[in-house]
């Protein structure tokens, strides 16, 4: 079989995208937004207060409002200075910015609009930061993607800073893949949309009504794909890049993974990339994590 075409996962966060990401962090078969955002606000308090946190970096904060969970710590301590988010979406990060500005008075909000990838080293210099990596994105790039990923985090750091990431763990495979199988169809609309923007992005001309969701867990690879199938023969031009996929029925393109860790691989990914796990801080199921790492 050969590998599947696959698209850079970040073009699936245009604004209907984004908005279709906040309903699948609400359906009843997600359960890593609930698990990350209960496990916060156990430990939000510990993990800002251990390194007096003064500064709030996040990686693809998207609409989430977890990270208010870790800001209302650091203005309880009264060392909330600044907050920097990294996310392609601009929209997502306005709105962000504004509510934000609302909540807490002098709060100085320092929004990055692009490809973390591309724009990590244009966070500003800082010190006693504490940087966010939630949802459980990492697990969207490969594995050794996301370690030299995490170098370049490492590499952002000073000692008195602390890198909090979000990881979803290994677990059965049917709870795995309801939460990437919704009842309601949500997902397979978020997976389809991917396509509408690269209509929109580069010019293809994708039918999205002509492919179907499909997500399943790799236990090999301990990763779930999602994938978008061919429902019949079809060719696609893409002329941004002057390229030309012609499909038959049942041929796929991936569209994401969505890597599984524990804490063993959690532990060996951050080492690799020059940082050390200083807390893990799971839910009583095992469902999800927070690893806590400095320099
Ligand atoms: N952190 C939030 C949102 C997760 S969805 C949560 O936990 O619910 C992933 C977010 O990361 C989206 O907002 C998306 O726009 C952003 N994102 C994905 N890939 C990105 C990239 N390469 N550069 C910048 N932002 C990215
Ligand atoms: N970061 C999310 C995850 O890995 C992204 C995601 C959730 C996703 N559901 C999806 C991506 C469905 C594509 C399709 O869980």
């Amino acid at each position: 079989m050969r590998k599947p075409p696959e698209i850079n996962s970040k073009y699936f966060y245009d604004d209907r995208g984004s908005m279709l990401f906040e309903r699948i962090c609400e359906l009843p078969e997600y359960y890593p937004t609930r698990t990350e955002r209960s496990l916060l606000e156990r430990i939000a308090g510990r993990v800002t207060d251990s390194i007096r946190a003064e500064e709030l970096v996040e990686l693809g904060p998207g609409g989430s409002t977890k990270n208010r969970l870790l800001l209302d710590k650091m203005a309880e301590a009264g060392r909330l200075r600044r907050y920097v988010p990294l996310d392609t979406n601009e929209t997502v990060l306005r709105r962000m910015a504004e509510h934000l500005a609302d909540r807490y008075s002098g709060l100085h909000v320092h929004g990055l609009v692009g490809d973390f990838t591309q724009i990590l080293e244009c966070v500003p210099r800082g010190n006693r930061r504490l940087i966010t990596f939630l949802g459980g994105t990492i697990g969207n790039s490969r594995p050794r993607e996301a370690v030299s990923f995490l170098s370049r985090i490492a590499a952002l750091m000073g000692p008195d800073d602390g890198f909090l990431l979000g990881m979803d763990l290994i677990k059965d495979t049917a709870r795995l893949e309801a939460a990437y199988n919704d009842s309601a169809g949500v997902t397979a609309a978020f997976n389809q949309n991917i396509l509408h923007v690269m209509n929109r992005r580069v010019g293809a001309d994708f039918e999205p009504d002509h492919f179907r969701h499909r997500a399943f867990y790799n236990s090999k690879d301990h990763w779930i794909e999602m994938r978008l199938v061919s429902t019949r023969i079809q060719t696609v031009r893409l002329p941004a890049i002057r390229l030309e996929l012609s499909f038959r029925t049942g041929d796929e393109i991936l569209t994401e993974i969505s890597a599984k860790y524990d804490r063993d691989r959690a532990a060996s990914m951050l080492a690799r990339a020059g940082l050390r796990l200083i807390e893990w801080y799971a839910d009583p199921e095992n469902l999800f994590a927070l690893s806590l790492a400095r320099r």
